[in-house]
């Protein structure tokens, strides 16, 4: 990519994509180290560093948009203040972040998990600071496939569906349990349950793994995974950049869909429930 200081990149052989997705499928995460060069890392943390810092993008984020756009508040575990720690929508913000869409063997990892013709769904920079995270274990969303009380879990000889799922990119070194590594129980995603408990969750014997990696290594996960950031105790920030990536057939049915365009007047006069349904809000909410 001419001046970008992101890579293009190649995909891995496709017995190599292959064996990743495999492993993707079988554990509900798969670690893959070193893809992303020191420059690209140091490009892509002062990118979200000067993003934090702005305060013309702090004033855009009002009360209306905060939990929408832009950043999240989360609460400072060692203060109790509320601190911004996520980036979202970084799309719109600089075309470092969409040249990350398209960095191989990213791209084609995704294509190979959720299908050809992929859609962007989701990009977010996280930046914990020390003492800042989300630390509950947890789903992304609600469990998909539930089982009945009745059922231990999903059959082990089905490829349990992914529509859509996350690749985590580590922007710095994370390296102990202090610096809030990414956790995750393996095969948890066959469980058709959330967490059985927040203390240690175990899944058949798995009990939490801690992903210990370097900046520019990356991780993907499925979103049914039981998963959390371990607390950042230790002095240093910790910064995930996170791309999603969804079938294609969920874009046309939940993304297309809601954006066909409804006459403005229609929308002025339409009642709650049609708003609600439509995806829309009224302009002065
Ligand atoms: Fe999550």
């Amino acid at each position: 990519m001419a001046n970008s200081p992101i890579l293009s990149g190649e995909p891995f052989s496709q017995e190599k994509t292959h064996e990743l997705a495999e492993q993707f499928f079988r554990d509900g995460f798969v670690y893959i180290p070193g893809v992303l060069t020191p420059e690209e890392v140091t490009a892509l943390r002062d990118k979200t560093d000067a993003f934090f810092d702005d305060p013309e993008l702090a004033e855009r984020t009002n009360p209306h948009l905060a939990d929408v756009r832009y950043i999240q508040m989360g609460s400072h575990a060692n203060s109790g203040e509320t601190l911004p720690f996520i980036l979202r929508n970084t799309i719109e913000l600089d075309p470092i972040f969409r040249d990350m869409l398209l960095r191989e063997p990213i791209l084609s990892l995704a294509e190979a998990i959720v299908g050809e013709n992929c859609k962007f769904c989701g990009q977010n920079v996280l930046r914990n600071l020390p003492g800042l995270s989300i630390s509950s274990w947890h789903v992304d969303g609600s469990i998909h496939f539930p089982v009945s009380d009745e059922m231990p879990r999903h059959d082990p000889r089905l490829r349990m569906p992914v529509m859509w799922f996350t690749v985590q990119m580590a922007l710095s070194d994370i390296d102990t349990l202090e610096e809030g590594p990414t956790q995750y129980v393996r095969g948890s995603h066959y469980s058709g349950r959330g967490p059985n408990t927040q203390e240690n969750p175990e899944f058949e014997g798995n009990k939490p793994v801690s992903i210990f990696c370097k900046a520019g290594d990356i991780y993907l996960q499925d979103p049914q995974c039981w998963h959390r950031g371990a607390p950042n105790v230790s002095n240093k920030t910790r910064y995930i950049l996170q791309s999603q990536y969804a079938a294609y057939w969920a874009y046309w049915r939940f993304n297309l869909c809601n954006g066909v365009p409804v006459p403005e007047d229609a929308l002025q006069t339409a009642d709650d429930r049609l708003l609600s349904l439509l995806g829309r809000s009224r302009p002065s909410e």
